[in-house]
């Protein structure tokens, strides 16, 4: 999203202080809408991981453009039917789903929830003796693991799924079985044949080598269960340092080559898109505190009041979100945006106020001075939803932005509250 010289003065027009994440509705609408388009006329189902941002707000626009929700909790799935979400557009994956979890996905709407994603062979007896409970089928699919290694997989170790060591997924070894239980099953009707095999495919190379393991396999299943669906899962990539690479919709239209490829282009196609929608139409607005730099080595640090507990991202992954600067010019509250040749440029480290070396956003070339605040860019996925309240922080500000102007906020609690609340336990 574009950080512009309203976007400071936007901010203190509605008393949203910083640290504050600033988010595009209508970028997502779009970015949602062209995903769509790719699918042509073939059958298909956009499921947003809302783990990537949950905030109503974002879940609504999507829905309003169709897009259902990929939900991997009880409460992701309250949030999205809360959100509009018809039971019939989310899918339910996740490793460790409690009963209470399960009866949610069972009993919600007329025949529960588009397909509970079973992660597990012990998983399909329980979803049966929950459904027999309720009276009902179950609609589930099969997670399964296409067995990939890390370097086909070519991702971050923390965020690849589909290799053989990951706790997800069912091993395409263990397929049979998955089935001989699912058969025996009285309760659940397996439906597709899903697998999220990681994050931050920048090429469509390896997601779509997945796409392939997985479009076999339902080849093969769907001799003994009428499938209705594969599903890849989510992944598409997002370059955080401002390059190309692959878009969602590149990665769709391969996807459905290889299903025509593997004779079963009648299944419908289900992807589960997180970051890809939402990533970089969301900025992460931060206040500077003071800059500190050492006489002796030269060594320049700008603390802002956004921290590791607000966007953790660099401290887990080594991710690296570009910084801008923005400044207010005083002159009756309008904002600019610092540029290039305002003032000279330097190496700072941007770091925040926690009490951990890893708050720290990484070096940055930014001016010498003449700004007050910067934007952490490329933070609508993965920021607000990862935060904490370590030292005793307030979640951060959240401003909604339509037709440029602000749509809703969600205001960060006041300095007080933590310590109040924290007090009384
Ligand atoms: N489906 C399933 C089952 C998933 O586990 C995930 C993400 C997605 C879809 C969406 O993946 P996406 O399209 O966003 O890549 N916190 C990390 C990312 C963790 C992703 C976990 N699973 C980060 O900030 O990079």
């Amino acid at each position: 999203m574009q950080v512009n010289e309203r976007t400071i003065a936007t901010l203190s027009g509605v008393g949203a202080s910083t640290p504050a994440y600033v988010y595009d509705l209508d970028a997502i609408e779009a970015e949602a809408a062209s995903l769509e388009e790719a699918f042509g006329a073939h059958a298909h189902g956009v499921f947003y991981a809302v783990k990537a941002n949950s905030a109503g707000s974002i879940v609504r626009a999507l829905a309003s453009r169709g897009v259902g929700a990929d939900v991997v909790t009880g409460a992701e799935l309250l949030l999205a039917l809360a959100c509009g979400v018809s039971p019939e557009m989310v899918v339910y994956s996740g490793v460790a789903k409690t009963d209470e979890e399960l009866d949610l996905a069972v009993s919600s709407g007329d025949r529960g929830i588009r397909s509970i994603q079973v992660e597990s062979i012990e998983e399909i007896g329980r979803i049966d003796a929950r459904a027999r409970a309720a009276g009902r089928v179950a609609r589930i699919a099969i997670r399964v693991n296409p067995g990939l290694d890390f370097e086909e997989l070519a991702t971050h170790a923390h965020v690849a799924t589909g290799h053989d060591e990951a706790k997800f997924g069912i091993a395409s070894a263990d397929l049979d079985a998955a089935l001989a239980a699912i058969g025996s099953a009285k309760s659940v009707a397996l439906v597709g044949i899903s697998s999220h095999v990681g994050s931050q495919f920048f090429r469509t190379a390896p997601y779509v080598a997945a796409a392939r393991v997985v479009c076999g396999l339902a080849r093969s299943v769907r001799a003994r269960f009428p499938l209705e669906f594969v599903d890849t899962g989510g992944g598409f990539g997002v370059d955080y340092a401002g390059g190309e690479c692959a878009k969602p919709a590149d990665f769709v239209r391969e996807t459905l080559t290889v299903l025509r490829d593997a004779g079963v282009s009648d299944l419908a196609l289900h992807v589960e898109p997180g970051r890809a929608l939402v990533a970089r139409h969301g900025v992460l607005l931060a206040r500077v505190i003071q800059r500190k730099v050492s006489p002796s080595s030269g060594q320049r640090w700008l603390m802002v009041d956004a921290g590791m507990n607000d966007l953790i991202r660099p401290a887990l992954y080594q991710a690296k979100h570009r910084v801008m600067a923005v400044a207010e010019s005083g002159d009756g509250g309008t904002a600019r945006v610092a540029t290039a040749g305002s003032t000279k440029r330097s190496a700072w480290r941007v770091v925040g106020p926690c009490c951990e070396s890893a708050d720290d956003f990484g070096d940055h070339e930014l001016p010498d001075d003449g700004f007050d605040h910067v934007a952490l860019l490329d933070a609508g996925a993965y920021g607000y939803t990862m935060a904490s309240r370590y030292n005793g922080r307030a979640l951060a500000s959240e401003v909604f932005l339509r037709g440029g102007a602000v749509a809703s906020v969600s205001p960060r609690a006041p300095l007080g509250a933590w310590a109040e609340e924290r007090a009384r336990v």
